[in-house]
């Protein structure tokens, strides 16, 4: 089954909204955990406007499944991950304007860049996915970097308005993915992902890991994030038996 990648950030955004020490996204690790989460995911950003380094450190020494830390190629990032030695990076382009993270890396526009980053975890053991919008040049480009992952950018999939537009954004994806396993990439999909549009990807993708963050923790609003996690799986599981 896939991998469930559990984005916490969005705990560390509520508690940020008053500068204050709740709610913890390290409490929320731990719930995700128990829920079923094979994976916590944190984004660093540079302005550290959720997720910051005492975070970072907690995630570190507590959760007990994977830590995945999103991160842009930026020194002083790539100096704290190499510290922390998460168990992989998935490397994110940053805008300090942008709400979230608005597409993906351009490998191919930045390939020196990435490739020394690249090695840099590898040196460390530490696999590397490079997030990128599900294009040709941009999957063959990972694959020559090095890269372990790639992770699919689906918040374009996740914005389409009409069938038309989900059927094709659900086709480029899937050739993605096939050319990433082509090119011996392991394949992941995440952003904009929710309970109603992760099954399609899951059937048509059928990645190694999803990262989930935003629709996980709005239901956990209501549901609690154990359970939120549980529903998530849930649907994940039964994606991949009706396949
Ligand atoms: N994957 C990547 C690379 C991301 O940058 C994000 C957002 O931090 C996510 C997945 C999760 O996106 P969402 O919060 O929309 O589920």
């Amino acid at each position: 089954m896939a991998m469930l990648g559990v984005n916490v950030d969005h705990v560390a955004t509520l508690r940020e909204a008053r500068r204050t020490y709740e709610p913890d996204p390290v409490w929320a690790a731990a719930e995700a955990e128990l829920g079923g989460a094979d994976i916590i995911t944190v984004h660093l950003r540079q302005d550290r406007r959720h997720i910051n380094d005492r975070d970072l450190r907690l995630l570190r020494e507590t959760a007990s499944v994977e830590l995945n830390l999103e991160m842009s190629l930026e020194a002083e990032i790539v100096e704290i991950a190499l510290q922390t030695r998460p168990d992989m990076v998935t490397l994110v382009p940053e805008n300090r304007q942008e709400v979230t993270t608005e597409g993906g890396l351009d490998v191919v526009g930045q390939a020196e860049r990435t490739r020394q980053t690249v090695e840099r975890f590898a040196e460390l053991d530490v696999p590397v996915s490079l997030f990128l919008d599900a294009e040709q040049d941009q999957v063959a480009c990972a694959a020559e970097l090095g890269a372990t992952f790639v992770e699919l950018h689906t918040g374009v999939y996740a914005n389409a308005e009409d069938t038309r537009q989900v059927a094709d954004c659900l086709e480029q994806l899937a050739e993605g993915a096939a050319a990433a396993r082509r090119a011996g990439l392991t394949v992941n999909a995440g952003h904009g992902l929710t309970y109603r549009n992760v099954s399609d990807v899951v059937r048509r993708l059928r990645p190694h890991e999803l990262h989930i963050g935003h629709s996980i923790v709005s239901r956990a609003v209501f549901v609690g994030i154990r359970e939120a996690v549980r529903q998530m799986k849930d649907i994940i599981r039964s994606a991949e038996q009706s396949a």
